[in-house]
């Protein structure tokens, strides 16, 4: 599946299925969140190119969907606006729930990306892998993501108090679900 999209800024992007020319760009994108130290649970970024590479051979060995925003005219790997994976649960009496994460370069969030990459990720989680619900976990001050969750009919399930301890602060943890055929009602 492919989409040419309009963003709010009037330029079009392309969103589709990842492919392994997308790695770096996809890896660039995520370290630079770590990099900002307020969204993500993870202390160190990602250098390892095994580790990079292993991560996309796992979504091709278990088909698990990478939704990625792509500029038309910047090159690789600048191109990559955004990623939007849906990945399996570890657990074998789950296989009908996917785990959502998203990550929108910082100078083009507030353009509509996260809501298009979450929206094909969501339909293509059902369409390729027959995912019934799809779960998401979220700082509790992650006040733009949280927006963004609930607007796209995402539930507050849940809370971990100080959940994460990062640079001399806690963090709470806000779990969110939805269930994929309550959005296709409401989105045919
Ligand atoms: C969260 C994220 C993925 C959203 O992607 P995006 O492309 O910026 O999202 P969109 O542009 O589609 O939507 C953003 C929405 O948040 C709203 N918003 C922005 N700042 C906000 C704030 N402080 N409080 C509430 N809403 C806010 C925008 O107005 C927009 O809503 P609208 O479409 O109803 O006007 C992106 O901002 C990002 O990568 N953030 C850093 C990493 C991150 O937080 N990842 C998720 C971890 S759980």
């Amino acid at each position: 599946m492919k989409e040419v999209v309009k963003l709010r800024n009037g330029e079009k992007i392309l969103i589709r299925h990842v492919i392994e020319s997308d790695i770096d760009g996809i890896w660039n994108n995520f370290n630079e969140v770590v990099d900002e130290k307020i969204y993500l649970p993870v202390l160190f970024p990602v250098r390892s190119k095994f580790e990079k590479q292993s991560w996309f051979h796992n979504i091709q060995k278990e088909r698990e969907i990478c939704i990625v925003a792509i500029h038309p005219t910047m090159a690789s790997p600048y191109n990559i606006l955004g990623q939007c994976e849906v990945s399996n649960l570890e657990w074998d009496a789950a296989t009908h729930v996917g785990s959502l994460g998203i990550i929108v370069q910082k100078k083009f969030r507030d353009l509509g990306i996260g809501f298009h990459i979450i929206e094909m990720a969501i339909r293509e989680s059902k369409n390729v892998n027959h995912k019934e619900k799809i779960i998401l976990s979220c700082f509790s001050d992650n006040k733009r993501a949280i927006h963004l969750y609930k607007k796209m009919g995402f539930k507050i399930v849940g809370r971990r108090e100080k959940q994460f301890y990062m640079d001399s602060r806690y963090y709470n943890e806000v779990l969110m679900e939805l269930w994929i055929d309550d959005y296709l009602n409401m989105n045919p």
